[in-house]
């Protein structure tokens, strides 16, 4: 097997993915995360791997098991995720598709909180999180991937939203989801995406999870001139 993959159209090329949720810390027992289940990137970073890549994987806490046949980094915040990411730079493509928590929080306390009869309700205090996709596009010379891929996971106005964050993250492709409720993206198995670079929209029928990760790897392998 080993043979065979490192045979494959990605041979020599070093990708990182990023995929899951975050967690920030409230204190040592509580954290703010989000519903992201690592699915869609878990599926990517084995589809890069199968074609021949070499994979790491970053990521957050998830439910699902470790693919095989590639690199796992395990993070918790998304300031843990930026630093195993960059750590790993360079590599020819990255792929973000974790559910980066947007803030963190300011006033993490170090017990974890108490409450007391009478008293109001603590406050959590927010600071927003570095943005691992921008740090990673806007790199520059060879710690410059050649391909950067991010997501966009929206509940409306998808196309706008998406073709506003290809601009303003310097990201080469926006891979842009709906995951307003009733869809099922959110923790399911399916997906249905839309494709954004400079030449336009690539819009993919509704598929497995597995289909467009297969998919977008064949897509990574054409991009950087190896299928
Ligand atoms: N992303 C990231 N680091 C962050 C926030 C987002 O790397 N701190 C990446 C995600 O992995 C995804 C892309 O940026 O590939 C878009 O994430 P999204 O949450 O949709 O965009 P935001 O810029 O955070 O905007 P908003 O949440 O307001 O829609
Ligand atoms: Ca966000």
């Amino acid at each position: 097997i080993e043979s065979q993959l490192s045979d494959g159209p990605l041979k020599g090329v070093k990708a990182i993915v990023t995929s899951g949720p975050t967690r920030e810390a409230i204190d040592p027992v509580r954290f703010i995360a989000n519903r992201s289940s690592g699915k869609q990137g878990h599926a990517i970073a084995s589809a890069l791997a199968a074609l021949g890549a070499e994979v790491t994987l970053v990521s957050g806490p998830v439910s699902i098991p470790d693919p095989t046949g590639l690199a796992v980094v395990k993070v918790e915040s998304a300031v843990q995720m930026l630093n195993a990411v960059r750590s790993r730079l360079p590599a020819h493509v990255v792929v973000c598709a974790a559910a980066v928590a947007d803030w963190t929080v300011a006033n993490r306390a170090t017990e974890k909180r108490k409450k007391k009869v009478g008293d109001p309700p603590p406050t959590i205090e927010l600071t927003p999180n570095p943005d691992i996709l921008m740090t990673v596009s806007k790199a520059e010379g060879p710690l410059r991937p050649t391909l950067v891929v991010g997501f966009a996971a929206e509940t409306e106005k998808l196309m706008e939203h998406a073709a506003d964050k290809l601009a303003r993250k310097g990201c080469d492709w926006i891979v842009a989801n709906d995951v307003s409720e009733g869809t099922g993206t959110f923790g399911g198995d399916a997906n249905t995406v839309h494709v954004l670079d400079s030449d336009g929209v690539e819009s993919w029928p509704a598929m497995g999870k597995e289909e467009v990760a297969r998919k977008l790897a064949e897509r990574i392998a054409k991009a950087l001139g190896k299928a």
